[in-house]
């Protein structure tokens, strides 16, 4: 059985079954221990800039999530272009172009980083952007080990097969507004699938679509929970409205790669 190496950033049969399967791939050691060093200067660069694209916790106005990175500093305006990232998404959307619609660190820093509700993307990106179908990938990358202690996500296995399920507006709980998903509708799929938390070192990488149901609690833990995260969407799927802000859905179709 052919293995992901560096030199061939392709999934395996086994890890695209597991994504078709369970609606995520988990790769452990994607990237390596200098190269995230080299992401979390790059990252605590722009954490200190006091812009619009660095969105704030509610409750203790630290950065929550640090969005448009590519378009301020070159570490990730490199990556959203590496292979390793692409060739998954390639794999699973075609050759077509790819457009970067996201590109951002969700920071869930240490002792006060807040919880992500009950969600799935495409519930933003259709209702928010009018993008048209459910085609976008999540690619994360993690900065810091992922423990059961720091927040880790949390995915209802196999509930991206049921398609895009029921969702209502939430502009109370989290610090933009993010449709979300009841306890009626998670209990019963997660009862069917059960829930995957993805564990794991910094330098692993998760692939992700755009109905699956996710989450994760708060980071209670004295150690932060920073991941970086590129959304692609095929340049033939593009958003119809351009309401929110360039950084919550990138304008630019160039293609990526
Ligand atoms: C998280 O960073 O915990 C949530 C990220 C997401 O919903 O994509
Ligand atoms: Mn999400």
């Amino acid at each position: 059985m052919p293995t992901t190496t560096a030199a061939d950033p392709t999934l395996s049969a086994d890890q695209l079954a597991a994504f078709r399967r369970d609606g995520v791939v988990v790769l452990p050691h994607r990237f390596r221990a200098d190269e995230v060093a080299v992401m979390h200067d790059a990252l605590d660069e722009l954490l200190a800039e006091d812009v619009p694209q660095n969105i704030r916790e509610k409750s203790s106005g630290v950065v929550r999530t640090a969005m448009g990175l590519h378009l301020r500093h070159e570490v990730f305006a490199r990556l959203v272009h590496d292979p390793r990232l692409l060739a998954p998404a390639h794999q699973v959307l075609g050759p077509g172009p790819l457009y970067a619609q996201q590109v951002k660190v969700n920071v869930k820093e240490a002792f006060t980083g807040e919880q992500w509700q009950w969600h799935y993307d495409f519930a933003t990106h259709h209702h928010e952007d009018d993008v048209p179908e459910p085609l976008a990938l999540n690619l994360h990358v993690f900065l810091d080990e992922v423990t059961e202690f720091n927040g880790p996500l949390m995915f209802v296995r196999g509930s991206h097969r049921d398609g895009p399920v029921a969702t209502s507006l939430d502009t109370v709980t989290t610090s933009y507004p993010l449709w979300t998903v009841g306890p009626e509708v998670v209990g019963p799929l997660a009862e069917r699938g059960g829930l995957i938390s993805p564990k794991g070192p910094a330098g692993t990488m998760l692939m992700f679509g755009d109905t699956i149901v996710h989450a994760s609690p708060p980071n209670l833990s004295p150690w932060p929970r920073r991941i970086f995260s590129l959304i692609v969407n095929p340049v033939g799927n593009r958003q119809r409205s351009d309401r929110r802000a360039d950084h919550f859905h990138h304008r630019d179709l160039t293609p990526l790669g």
